[in-house]
């Protein structure tokens, strides 16, 4: 039987909507689950005239039947989590007793986001512009090891605070002999760290033992991604991308759930395309029309508050991240904010040196000069905002859906025209 999981993914540089899809979805899932980031995602649910920001808490925690996971492919900042448990748990009913954090999950450390912050400043124009969370240096030490924490290790203080010790001993000859920096007082890190692992002790489990189960019991899962698929560190736009596998690839080490138990794969795509931070972004409008969408659109980021780089829906991109996840289905978000544009165009091929590529490029220097193949569609000017059907929706509307489903080859299942979950259009 196939398994009624579903999969939630950002297509493109993030801030897709991704949050507000995730809670309406949860409404039909037993278990939330996000696998990859950490803080540098800004998800953003709105319901009852409220808007709910969060970046670590899954965006089902306002659904009081569901379970919230986070999953060992998560870097932890354990104070950003518990500062984001307090600001919603009046809202999300018995929040602490829903939420599981995998002990698996690396931790987010003061030492991070100094390095980042030093790193990020000595490369000055060549900067990554990263959102200054500590998550690539906390993914950094995942992998190298030596340095790394593991939440499940907040279990055992005696023995953690021996590390942490150790470990700022060795970042402190990196930040007074290499930086020219004061380093950090291991004792007083480690006193405020180890109140909040006391507080978070409650909430961490082995996820991946529960996640297995619950598949055994035929629960419905939903697997929320943060960042998107072009920020994914192995198939995105590197070296402009995050430290994690923001793709649905993510969701199998991320999670412990293998990609077999995972229903259907909903990609989530903006109506136009945004970036933050440094990196191309070949369908970019630098111009009035550009300004036009950022503040119909009002994108700033939810995280860093940064204006965002708005351009034309990027389907070459689009289709190439589309194929790459696999998915069944499309969401289309922000349909709303295109409305009273005097032009729409999308765009659907790169040209390289005069020459059309087949291909979504694998080289930054390619897509640092990609020129977008721009086709032009008929703008509307109606105010789509209470449509609740596609049907009523302005031809022009409609004819931009289809072409857009056309292009990536794959159906547009849901449609968003506002930020609230009322402002939704389902499409069988
Ligand atoms: P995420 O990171 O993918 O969850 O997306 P963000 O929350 O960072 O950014 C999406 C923004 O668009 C948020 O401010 C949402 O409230 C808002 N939003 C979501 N859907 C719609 C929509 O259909 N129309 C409009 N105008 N805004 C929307
Ligand atoms: P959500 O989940 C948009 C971008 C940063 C930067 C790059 C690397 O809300 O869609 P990092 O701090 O991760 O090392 O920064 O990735 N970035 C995001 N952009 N939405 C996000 O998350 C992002 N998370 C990271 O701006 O360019
Ligand atoms: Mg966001």
């Amino acid at each position: 039987m196939k398994s009624k999981s579903t999969l939630i993914v950002g297509l493109t540089w993030g801030d897709e909507a991704k949050g507000k899809i995730v809670d309406l979805l949860a409404a039909e899932h037993h278990i939330v689950v996000r696998y990859n980031g950490g803080n540098n995602a800004g998800h953003t649910v709105a319901f009852d005239g409220e808007t709910y920001k969060l970046h670590l808490v899954p965006s089902g925690l306002f659904h009081k039947n569901a379970t919230c996971v986070i999953g060992g492919g998560v870097v932890v900042d354990p104070k950003v989590l518990l500062e984001e448990i307090a600001r919603h748990e009046g809202k999300a009913v018995r929040l602490r007793q829903r939420l599981l954090v995998s002990s698996r999950a690396h931790t987010i450390w003061p030492w991070h986001k100094l390095v980042e912050a030093l790193s990020e400043k000595h490369q000055g124009k060549g900067k990554i512009g990263t959102t200054l969370r500590g998550i690539g240096p906390a993914y950094a030490d995942k992998a190298n090891r030596v340095h790394a924490i593991r939440l499940g290790e907040f279990l055992r203080p005696e023995h953690l605070w021996k590390k942490v010790e150790r470990i700022v001993e060795d970042r402190n000859l990196v930040f007074t002999k290499v930086f020219g920096e004061a380093g950090l007082d291991a004792a007083a890190v480690w006193q405020e760290y180890a109140a909040y692992g006391e507080a978070i002790r409650p909430m961490i489990a082995d996820t991946t033992a529960y996640l297995l189960g619950a598949v055994e019991k035929g629960k419905r899962i939903l697997f929320e991604g943060a960042q998107g698929t072009l920020l994914d560190i192995d198939h995105g736009t590197y070296p402009y991308v995050t430290s994690s596998n923001a793709s649905a690839a993510g969701a199998w080490p991320g999670t412990g759930v293998p990609a077999r138990a995972i229903g259907e794969i909903l990609g989530v795509v903006k109506a136009y395309t945004t970036r933050v931070g440094e990196g191309p972004f070949p369908t970019e409008l630098k111009d009035a029309l550009g300004d036009q969408i950022r503040e119909q659109g009002h994108e700033y980021g939810t995280t860093t508050g940064r204006p965002r780089r708005c351009g034309w829906l990027d389907t070459f991109a689009i289709r190439y991240a589309a194929r790459l996840n696999g998915i069944d289905g499309i969401v289309i978000t922000l349909l709303d904010v295109l409305g009273k544009l005097p032009e729409l165009k999308v765009c659907t091929g790169y040209k390289v040196g005069g020459r059309t590529l087949k291909e979504f490029p694998d080289d930054p220097a390619a897509l640092q000069e990609a020129q977008p193949i721009l086709e032009s569609l008929e703008p509307w000017t109606e105010d789509i905002s209470g449509a609740r059907s596609f049907k009523e929706l302005p031809r022009a509307t409609r004819a931009y859906v289809k072409r857009v489903e056309e292009i990536i080859g794959a159906p547009v299942r849901m449609i968003s025209v506002g930020p609230d979950r009322e402002q939704t259009i389902f499409r069988p």
